[in-house]
């Protein structure tokens, strides 16, 4: 039956329970439902268990290359080239236990204590995480769904110092779930180049977008912003692989690349992707569009169920997502302080939250919470009744 993949019976709640960590199902109280972490409820896609279950049966788990599979590298490649339109060769593929790996690891072999990164204000935290680690400093550049291209550039040439370094960019954009169009990006990216400056842009979430919104790669723009620009990837929201631990970097510059494997320290095998999570993620390439189609109509239908709950709360302002499976209204009118309205809602209403605070996004995040959506129609329904009486409560000032 079409659509039974997405269908309410197809969330295992009690497998949830034990399984799903950071933040989730298996972190909270019983009684409490999760929208946090941006992982999905749903089972993964019929090809990855099957191509999963075939590797397992044949049994053998031997090293991998240190730079990822053949066959992961060159569907990666393919799946750029074809959907992104952007014409990587294998050899541009790095294998890397996640996107937030990835993000370290270009980090790790781009940036020397000190050095500026100009991020986005607000930005998912792995952001600034991966830029602190390196020794270098995050300079948040304030950045609103209605940011024009112009005054983002005005605002990175405010920050850029002799110190700056490089610009990352979240392509689709959490938590605003904005995706920016060609011109945009084009903007800031030819900005970037005209400085010097490299780029890095996290297209995690490139796969999640709603008609007639498209994610374009910053590495399609032109072959001189491609040269100065990394590509972070992932499968932990297109395809539900988030446990699994695999994505990659996609870098066309050899010398940069080189510097990449190393800082990535596969070589020694110190480091290193597990076969089977490429394999899963190979099988999601190859064989998972047709599931992919269904969860982003599922998702679309979500997505229109939030909007038309948060209309229903007085002065709460939200745009629709462009992309991602995530909302972030502006609460501030019920609570300031998102993260003591979270723990309110979970108090009161047994529904957990992000709230929109420095730690997960910075200060440009401040008044607002995130609503992860990638669940069933039955669980988010069944929230948004546990959210309303909270929410109309705080309204009428009581
Ligand atoms: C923008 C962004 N980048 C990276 C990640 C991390 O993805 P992964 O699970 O592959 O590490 C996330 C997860 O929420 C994200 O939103």
């Amino acid at each position: 039956m079409a659509g039974a993949e997405f269908s309410d019976a197809a969330v295992p709640r009690e497998l949830l329970r034990r399984r799903a960590y950071n933040l989730r199902w298996a972190q909270q109280p019983d009684d409490v439902i999760p929208l946090t972490a941006a992982d999905s409820d749903f089972p993964v896609s019929p090809a990855v268990r099957e191509r999963l279950t075939q590797f397992v049966a044949d049994g053998l788990f031997n090293y991998g290359p240190p730079e990822g599979l053949p066959e992961f590298r060159a569907t990666l490649a393919q799946w750029y080239t074809e959907r992104r339109g952007v014409p990587y060769e294998p050899t541009a593929v790095l294998a890397t236990d996640s996107a937030a790996a990835a993000m370290t690891v270009v980090a790790r072999a781009s940036l020397a204590p000190g050095d500026e990164v100009l991020i986005p204000d607000p930005v998912d935290f792995l952001f600034e995480h991966a830029i602190r680690r390196a020794g270098a400093i995050p300079v948040r550049v304030p950045l609103a769904p209605k940011t024009t291209a112009t005054d983002y550039v005005a605002a990175l040439g405010a920050r850029l110092t002799s110190r700056t370094r490089m610009v990352w960019l979240c392509n689709p954009h959490n938590p605003w779930g904005t995706v920016p169009t060609r011109r945009w990006l084009q903007a800031v990216a030819r900005w970037a180049v005209r400085h010097r400056l490299r780029l890095l842009s996290d297209e995690v979430w490139a796969d999640i977008t709603y008609p007639p919104h498209r994610c374009t790669s910053v590495a399609a723009l032109a072959p001189e912003i491609a040269a100065q620009t990394v590509t972070i990837y992932g499968f932990s929201k297109n395809f539900a692989l988030a446990g699994l631990r695999v994505g990659a970097v996609l870098c066309t510059d050899p010398t940069w690349r080189e510097e990449i494997v190393t800082a990535a320290d596969v070589r020694s095998t110190a480091a290193g992707v597990s076969v089977l999570s490429q394999v899963a993620a190979v099988a999601a390439m190859q064989a998972g569009e047709p599931w992919l189609a269904e969860f982003l109509s599922h998702l679309r239908k979500q997505r229109d169920l939030v909007l038309g709950r948060l209309r229903r709360w007085p002065g709460v302002a939200t745009r629709p997502p462009q992309g991602t499976f995530v909302a972030f209204p502006d609460l501030s009118r019920l609570d300031p302080d998102a993260e003591h309205l979270c723990q309110h809602f979970e108090h009161k209403a047994k529904v957990a939250l992000v709230p929109g605070s420095p730690r997960w996004f910075g200060p440009g995040a401040a008044g607002h919470v995130r609503i992860s959506f990638a669940t069933s129609r039955e669980i988010l329904t069944e929230a948004f009744d546990r959210l309303d009486p909270v929410v109309f409560e705080l309204a009428s000032g009581r």
